[in-house]
């Protein structure tokens, strides 16, 4: 099954679809890099769930999963640190929606923009936490792996290849620190804690 196949196949709801094409608007491809890291990152955070018993917010999960580095992108970027434009697109895109009341859209807004913390953030909520841990075991090339067998993260990588992700997320956060330095000093300042 192809990896595009795998994006739709899991974005079902309404909205969960809207992330999916706004994915693709921004990045400007179908199936790229990026949507695939996004899919990755929200099979292992779904995966992370699973093992740890959490309940989630599956659309909440997904949605983030889908846009959680979509601020590095022209399209999005208002200037901001990219963690909080990608929290305010995603905001924007889903305020006026039904299903999105203030605890729903604080959570998705959390997990994206705090997706690069150093520190635990089960206290902002299961879905914040989840993804933060998904995207470094994620880009970690499987050194970090949070208790999820290596045969596993094998097999996600053959149903959702990882060809050229590394490569993207390089060239866009390369792109932002020439754009923006100040607000990537920003995130990366704040990431390490007082
Ligand atoms: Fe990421």
């Amino acid at each position: 099954m192809s990896a595009m196949a795998v994006a739709d196949e899991l974005a079902g709801t309404e909205d969960e679809r809207e992330a999916l094409a706004r994915v693709r608007e921004a990045t400007g491809e179908s199936d790229g890099p990026m949507e695939r890291h996004g899919v990755r990152c929200f099979l292992i955070a779904e995966r992370l769930a699973a093992d740890r018993g959490r309940e989630i917010d599956r659309e909440v999960l997904l949605i983030a999963s889908l846009l959680h580095d979509l601020g590095l992108y022209e399209e999005v970027a208002e200037g901001d640190a990219y963690v909080t434009d990608g929290r305010h697109y995603a905001e924007r895109m889903l305020s006026d929606r039904p299903g999105w009341d203030g605890e729903r859209l604080r959570l998705l807004g959390d997990a994206i923009e705090r997706h690069h913390e150093l520190r635990s953030q089960w206290d902002a909520g299961a879905e914040v936490e989840l993804l933060r841990l998904a995207d470094r075991v994620e880009l970690a090339g499987g050194l970090i792996r949070c208790g999820i067998p290596r045969e596993w993260l094998r097999d996600l990588g053959e149903r959702v290849p990882r060809d050229g992700t590394y490569g993207e997320i390089a060239r866009m956060v390369a792109h932002a620190l020439r754009e923006r330095p100040l607000t990537m000093a920003k995130i990366f300042v704040r990431g390490k804690g007082k």
